[in-house]
């Protein structure tokens, strides 16, 4: 067997440990020194009561802490820029993002425009990051987005278009998996959020351009581990086992598709998010199905190995398998008590035009789907998950 050329990347540093994050401004002195830690977190986390032993760690380590606070879901534009003004006035050093994948990608953007004079709107798209960035740690306190460990940000610009910033610098140096940061994430967000580390692990795996051996060896780790404990993380949230499966299994499937990047799947949920403001989990959620179902006509011999690496193929042929895999998937969302169509969240059946046209804009992701898609049958993706 011969191997196609690929290269892999990740980040430089990270730790597991429950409770670790009462430890983090120790680490953070060890791997920086002293200096000035800009904490970028939202508002709802700090009211939950997650930040503030955080900051007692980092203030008792000796660091100076700057917290901003105001990251919102699928971040617009003028968070980070005021995340920026905040951090240069307050002369920061370190920036460590704390929170779901909105905090980290605004602590992942907000590190570059803090270490470079380049205007943020031409970071977007593909490598288009000049110069370096401050040092930069990540927490995730979702399991989740796998932000902690992609050189990805997405940030919503003109209020209603998520923008993905992919660049190198966007790795951090340092992430933190503490999975007792997670025992308090509602069932439903819980739900959702690991729908979204399983869609990573697999449109990474059943990517056209970029999928490698050990994108594929990621995937085919992280998705049984996920789908064996997110409906457990779901009916018992202090259930540790599940919870550290589940931030495990997310920053697995974070690697994969890192390096072999997400399709149609997260093109069709971006317009979700940017119109209808449905999270990002959720938003991939609903599409999913009628997603695998599409590509199943070009996909269906790895949707066949997917149901073997997940335990659920009874055998059969190719179609027989793949058809077991989408029926797994089903069942888990149905289990996890998520809303299952686009009009129950609010989706309106006259922006199906608009949502599709947006989404035939995101060829950054659509490129790597095993199917080719037009809008037309876009459209008629979103009547089926209406
Ligand atoms: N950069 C990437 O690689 C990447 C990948 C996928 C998604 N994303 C982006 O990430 C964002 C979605 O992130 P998300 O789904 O993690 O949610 P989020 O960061 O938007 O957070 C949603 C809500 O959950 C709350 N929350 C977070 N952790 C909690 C906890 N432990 N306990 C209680 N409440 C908690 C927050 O306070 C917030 O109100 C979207 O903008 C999406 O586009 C980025
Ligand atoms: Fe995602």
């Amino acid at each position: 067997m011969t191997f196609n050329a690929f290269e892999f990347r990740t980040v430089a540093s990270i730790e597991m440990a429950w409770e670790g994050a009462s430890r983090l401004g120790e680490r953070l002195v060890a791997l920086f020194g002293h200096r000035r830690v800009l904490m970028i977190t939202d508002a709802g986390l700090v009211k939950t009561g997650l930040v503030g032993p955080v900051e007692e760690s980092l203030k008792r380590a000796g660091l100076d802490v700057v917290l901003f606070d105001s990251v919102t879901a699928d971040p617009p534009e003028e968070v980070v820029l005021a995340c920026v003004k905040q951090g240069r006035e307050a002369g920061a050093g370190i920036v460590l993002g704390l929170g779901g994948g909105s905090s980290l990608d605004v602590a992942k953007v907000a590190a570059i425009c803090l270490g470079s004079d380049q205007p943020l709107e031409e970071m977007y798209g593909v490598d288009r990051v000049r110069g370096t960035r401050l040092p930069l740690v990540l927490v995730p306190t979702t399991a989740g987005t796998g932000s902690e460990v992609t050189n990805v940000a997405v940030i919503t610009r003109d209020g209603t278009t998520k923008m993905g910033v992919v660049a190198t610098q966007l790795y951090a140096d340092h992430v933190l998996l503490d999975a007792a940061l997670t025992l308090g994430l509602p069932p439903l967000h819980t739900a959702a959020t690991g729908i979204d580390a399983m869609v990573h692990a697999i449109e990474a795996y059943t990517g056209k351009i970029r999928k490698n051996p050990l994108s594929d060896r990621l995937a085919l780790s992280a998705l049984p581990m996920l789908g064996a404990n997110l409906v457990k993380a779901c009916r018992v949230p202090s259930d540790r086992a599940a919870r550290e499966a589940m931030l495990l299994g997310a920053m697995l499937a974070g690697q994969a598709f890192a390096n072999s990047p997400v399709g149609l799947v997260h093109g069709m949920a971006y317009p979700l998010g940017g119109f209808f403001h449905v999270p990002h989990g959720l938003s991939n959620a609903l599409m999913l199905g009628p997603v695998l179902r599409f590509n199943a006509v070009v996909a269906a011999p790895l949707y066949a190995e997917l149901a073997l690496a997940m335990g659920v193929s009874q055998g059969g042929t190719q179609a027989q398998q793949a058809e077991a895999f989408i029926s797994f998937m089903e069942t888990l969302m149905e289990e996890s008590g998520l809303p299952r169509r686009l009009r129950d969240v609010g989706v309106t059946e006259d922006a199906i035009g608009k949502l599709a046209a947006d989404a035939i804009t995101h060829q950054r992701v659509l490129v790597n789907n095993p199917r080719s898609v037009t809008e037309e049958e876009m459209r008629s993706l979103y009547r089926q998950a209406f």
